[in-house]
């Protein structure tokens, strides 16, 4: 599906890492090649066409976004470096004031390093407790397990929408609905999700959302920082400097902007933002519920294909996302990406950020394959073929 967009997929490789990135389609590239060649300025600082050209095209992906995820309004969507410094705001300028020693937070131990880590510092700091919704057997959170472990003290629950490892999509409208009967904050990891099928953040309820653009076909070093208006007004600025203040003569007298401006400090990924802008347009033309059933389509075919290879155990059979995780019997998970990359197959093993969900399942290494919309099911079978010969694995992995 639309693979003549993508100048890689013109090589003979078969790109099965997008969970880690996304490949990039011709226009964002030539978008952001434009921004650098023709109109090169600064947002929000210049008073000439070039720099007003910048911030209107900085302020539509604004809207895009905005509209992509269906925010309420537009002061809702703040533009950050990606995933893990959305995160790690949210944590630092939301709770980190807001909480108090002995107030809980719920985890699940298939987060990723960026939902976890600044949890753990702000637990050490400030003595707030860390508990994490029990898992059942095929690794997914459910609604039952989640009512066992919601105490009076708990404040948060922060959890990725579907998770990098167990790929499994977790029911955040249910969860939200139970969170906020018994007013819980919900921080949704949007990394895995956001890319890969329609988010409504109204409809969901959730209270902030996180997500990068280069795994949604945009650039690197962008990502969206959205929270409830009411909530990101008590957000507090962890960054501070340029465009973001309204005014400053001593500590004591600091005039911050409105938002989103105040939580914007310094000069901005421009091209960045402005090529994500052009990524989103990309996907609504495809529609994210096709690109959604063509993951689940593709996958479908993958499980089956592996479920017949004895020597291959699939760590997430039951999920729905395009996520396939798995391990070939008694051979580490690098040996195995290094065979494929010798047929020009490009998967990810290791632990995958997710350091502590071996506590849940019981490995810590994994293969895994994370399919697109434009992966076809002649790559499947070419990745299927390789892994079915157990010999030619052993033989050729070194
Ligand atoms: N979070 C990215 C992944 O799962 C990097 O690969």
């Amino acid at each position: 599906m639309n693979r003549e967009d993508f100048p890689l997929l013109k090589e003979e490789i078969i790109y099965f890492d997008n969970s880690a990135t996304s490949l990039k389609p011709k226009c964002v590239i030539d978008k952001m090649a434009d921004y650098y060649t023709n109109y090169p300025a600064n947002a929000h600082r210049g008073d000439y066409d070039l720099s007003y050209k910048v911030d209107q095209e900085y302020e539509e992906t604004r809207e895009l976004v905005k509209k992509f995820i269906n925010a309420k309004y537009l002061e809702e969507i703040v533009f950050t470096s990606g995933t893990t410094e959305s995160l790690n705001m949210i944590v630092n300028g939301f709770f980190e004031p807001l909480l108090e020693a002995g107030d809980e937070v719920l985890l699940t131990t298939s987060e990723h390093a960026s939902n976890i880590l600044p949890w753990f510092r702000l637990a050490n700091k400030k003595g707030i407790k860390l508990n994490y919704i029990p898992l059942d057997n095929n690794y997914y959170v459910t609604i039952d397990n989640l009512k066992k472990v919601i105490t009076p003290q708990t404040k948060v629950i922060s959890i990725a929408g579907i998770t990098n490892v167990i790929g499994d999509i977790r029911p955040v409208k249910e969860i939200c609905k139970l969170a906020h009967e018994n007013n819980v904050f919900v921080v949704l990891d949007g990394a895995q999700m956001v890319p890969h099928c329609k988010v409504d953040v109204k409809d969901l309820d959730v209270d902030f959302l996180a997500f990068s653009a280069h795994k949604m076909c945009g650039p690197t070093g962008v990502g969206v920082l959205y929270g409830k208006k009411e909530l990101l007004e008590h957000l507090e600025p962890t960054l501070l400097g340029g465009g973001m203040n309204e005014s400053f003569d001593n500590p004591s007298e600091i005039y911050l902007k409105e938002l989103p401006t105040r939580l914007e400090a310094g000069t901005r990924n421009i091209s960045g933002v402005i090529g994500f802008g052009e990524a989103i347009k990309y996907l609504e033309k495809i529609g994210m519920d096709n690109i959604h059933k063509r993951e689940h389509d593709l996958r479908k075919y993958l499980i089956d294909k592996l479920l017949l290879l004895k020597h291959i155990d699939i760590i997430n059979i039951e999920s729905d996302s395009g996520i396939v995780t798995f391990n070939v019997s008694n051979i580490f998970s690098q040996d195995v990406a290094y065979y494929l990359n010798k047929y020009n197959i490009c998967v990810r093993a290791g632990n995958h950020c997710a350091k502590i969900l071996k506590s849940s399942v019981g490995v810590n290494n994994t293969v895994r394959v994370s399919i697109y919309f434009y992966n076809t099911y002649e790559e499947i079978d070419n990745l299927v073929e390789l892994l079915s010969d157990y010999d030619k694995i052993v033989k050729e992995m070194i």
